[in-house]
């Protein structure tokens, strides 16, 4: 049995501030640059079948690797202005960084730091909430996901594109190994942290919510419409759907 990791909001802030200056670096290297493309095929998507106009939110922003992938691929302005939101002062700081150096098409972007669980939006505010590689680090998945559709305007849409197992068992197996034994040691030996970052993340993976059950938990809270698109053979998947309009 895979042991539930502690995802206690200090703990977790205190990780991904001390592994921001590797997290891009390790992120390509580990998915071998994949990442980038299930971000990119992700806001693909989402840009398609959003007919709300207006602001876009990147909930666990980072780095700000998804809000760059809009960035990059918006086309018509609809009045959009690109937000991130992130508990670790030292990921905005890059994401900020980043976001400078890429000559931007004039769509606002503003970062902060800020808790997922108590996002500092008012309600039905944005087009589009997504989040990236992020939901599971959230110590309450419920609310993580309340709190994303409550921001989230009747008729937008509501996103989360996370790590999940391959369905295929060959491929499974040897996915399992990599996560639990190649990719810890390689991670924690360059980006050294006293907690562990990267035992943390397979442990993570391994236990969190199938697609199928973040479906249901989202039917639950009112989204409709949803639809899940494995990417890479199940690697990852984007899940996504429609902020119910009452
Ligand atoms: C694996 S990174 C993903 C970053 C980025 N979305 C990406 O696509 O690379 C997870 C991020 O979630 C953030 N995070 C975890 N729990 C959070 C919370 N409760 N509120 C805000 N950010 C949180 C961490 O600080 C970290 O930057």
């Amino acid at each position: 049995m895979q042991p539930i990791p502690d995802k206690s909001p200090e703990k977790i802030r205190r990780m991904f501030d001390a592994i921001a200056p590797w997290y891009d670096f390790l992120n390509h290297f580990f998915s071998l640059g994949i990442d980038r493309r299930w971000r990119r095929v992700a806001v693909k998507q989402l840009l398609n079948k959003t007919t709300r106009e207006g602001s876009i939110l990147d909930v666990c922003c980072g780095t700000g690797d998804l809000t760059l992938a809009f960035l990059k691929q918006i086309k018509e302005r609809k009045d959009r202005k690109l937000y991130g939101i992130d508990f670790s002062p030292e990921m905005i700081r890059i994401g900020l960084r980043k976001i400078k150096t890429y000559q931007n098409n004039g769509i606002p972007v503003q970062f902060a730091v800020g808790n997922a669980l108590s996002l500092p939006f008012e309600t039905d505010c944005f087009a589009i909430v997504a989040t990236a590689f992020g939901l599971r680090n959230v110590g309450n998945t419920e609310q993580g996901l309340n709190e994303m559709i409550r921001v989230c305007k009747p008729g937008g849409t509501v996103a989360i594109l996370e790590f999940s197992m391959p369905t295929q068992p060959v491929l499974s197996t040897v996915y399992r190994f990599y996560f639990r034994s190649v990719l810890p040691r390689i991670g924690q030996f360059l980006a050294r942290n006293q907690d562990n970052a990267y035992r943390y993340l397979p442990e993570s993976v391994l236990t969190f919510e199938e697609p199928n059950e973040l479906v249901l938990k989202l039917q639950h809270l009112g989204v409709t419409n949803l639809q899940t698109q494995p990417l890479t053979f199940g690697i990852a998947t984007l899940i996504y759907g429609t902020k119910k309009i009452e």
